[in-house]
């Protein structure tokens, strides 16, 4: 399990002057599927990369399993837990066929060995082995959107976090975003995602809004 207790972010130079993220509590849970909701502004992204270790919060303590992790630890310990990060933005890289792109968290974790049956084993997954060879330049938006799913699923990891997976996709491509994940859930990994696509919420398992910072609760509205 994954717990945050009183997690704050202030930016250093924030246009507001507000904290980005205030003071949130939440627990993540195994095989859970969590959806955050919120306005634009709001501090999804800031959490998630909080909770991915790409961001060290200004106070508060992340717990993975009851253990206290230090903010300079939390990315060594994320990429331990096999916590895996989809960011909002296009994060392919242009030069990289997109073979080539799944590889790139298995180099960056010094993992060795050949993945070419996990890269095909990923990329029919999301229904895209036959792009295996293009460079990103040649992809639709919905197929860039697979892509980053796949690769970020080439390492096995026990906890996915997907900044807006659906922004920027038209419903057909949603749909099969949103059934991916289904899947992935389906499987046993924990999923955690912001979304302003109300259509996430009869898959998840909890939902919570988040307002200037603030993180809620919501009851689902099946
Ligand atoms: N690097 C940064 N430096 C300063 N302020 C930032 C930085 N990144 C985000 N902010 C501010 O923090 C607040 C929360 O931003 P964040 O990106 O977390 O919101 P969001 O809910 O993900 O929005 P969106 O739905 O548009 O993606 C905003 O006021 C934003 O301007
Ligand atoms: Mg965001």
């Amino acid at each position: 399990m994954l717990e945050l207790k009183n997690i704050t972010k202030h930016y250093k130079h924030s246009a507001t002057g507000e904290a980005a993220v205030n003071n949130v509590s939440l627990k993540i849970y195994e095989g859970e599927f969590l959806t955050i909701l919120g306005p634009s502004g709001s501090g999804k992204s800031t959490l998630l990369s909080i909770i991915a270790g790409l961001l060290n919060p200004s106070d508060g303590v992340v717990y993975y399993n009851s253990n206290e992790i230090k903010n300079k630890k939390l990315k060594t310990v994320n990429t331990a837990a096999g916590i895996s990060f989809i960011p909002q933005g296009q994060s392919l890289l242009s030069n990289f066929t997109v073979e080539d792109n799944l590889y790139y968290p298995i180099y960056l974790s010094g993992n060795k060995g050949n993945y070419r049956d996990r890269a095909e084993e990923v990329l029919k997954l999301v229904g895209l082995l036959e792009l295996m060879n293009v460079y990103p330049a040649r992809l639709s938006g919905g197929e860039i959107k697979r892509v980053a799913i796949a690769r970020a699923l080439m390492l096995k990891p026990r906890i996915l976090i997907v900044d807006e997976p659906t922004s920027n996709l038209d419903r057909e491509n949603a749909c099969k975003v949103m059934e991916l994940f289904g899947a992935i859930n389906n499987d046993g990994t924990t999923v955690l995602i912001s979304t302003h696509d109300e259509s996430f919420l009869p898959l998840s398992d909890s939902v919570y809004r988040m307002n200037k910072g603030i993180l809620q609760p919501i009851s689902k509205i099946a």
